[in-house]
């Protein structure tokens, strides 16, 4: 059994919705999930877990979010070389594009990616299980 963290940044509560779903999905397969808002996550947290999914949607122009989650993100990442990390997000009118430079930027950083889900605004009923199975996935 897997301790994940599911650590996001949202603004508008779409990747928000879908932390908690990877949250059900760790959860609904035997782990235990907690939701960690991403200015309460740093590296010396990452003792405590297993595993790890990270969530930010599509910003600034197919970036992460650089206020919070990127400061984050740019800490935490050199730490996690070989660590089980999934990564998810919102996005709108692109086509997913930020997603698959920072899926690059992770294996280039040595994580072991096993998996990403986007979903355009608020998941639907694919997004949703696609989610449940990421969670699945890091339990
Ligand atoms: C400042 C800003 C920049 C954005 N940039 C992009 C983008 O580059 N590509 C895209 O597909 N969507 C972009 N979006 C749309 C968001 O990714 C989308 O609304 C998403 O559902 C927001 O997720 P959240 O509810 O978790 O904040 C942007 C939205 C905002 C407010």
């Amino acid at each position: 059994m897997s301790k994940v963290a599911v650590v996001y940044w949202s603004g508008t509560g779409n990747t928000e919705a879908m932390a908690d779903l990877v949250a059900q999905g760790v959860r609904a397969a035997g782990g235990t999930a907690d939701l960690v808002q991403c200015s309460d996550f740093s590296a010396d947290r990452i003792a405590d877990f297993d595993a790890f999914a990270f969530g930010c949607p599509a910003m600034g122009d197919e970036e992460l979010e650089d206020t919070e989650f990127l400061p984050m993100y740019d800490e935490v990442e050199p730490a996690l070389s070989g660590q089980k990390v999934a990564l998810f997000g919102s996005y709108d009118w692109n086509d997913g594009e930020w997603m698959e430079l920072w899926e690059q930027r992770a294996d280039e950083a040595g994580l072991n990616v096993v998996d990403s889900v986007i979903a355009k605004d608020y998941p639907d009923d694919e997004a949703t299980a696609e989610c449940m199975r990421l969670g699945a996935l890091l339990a």
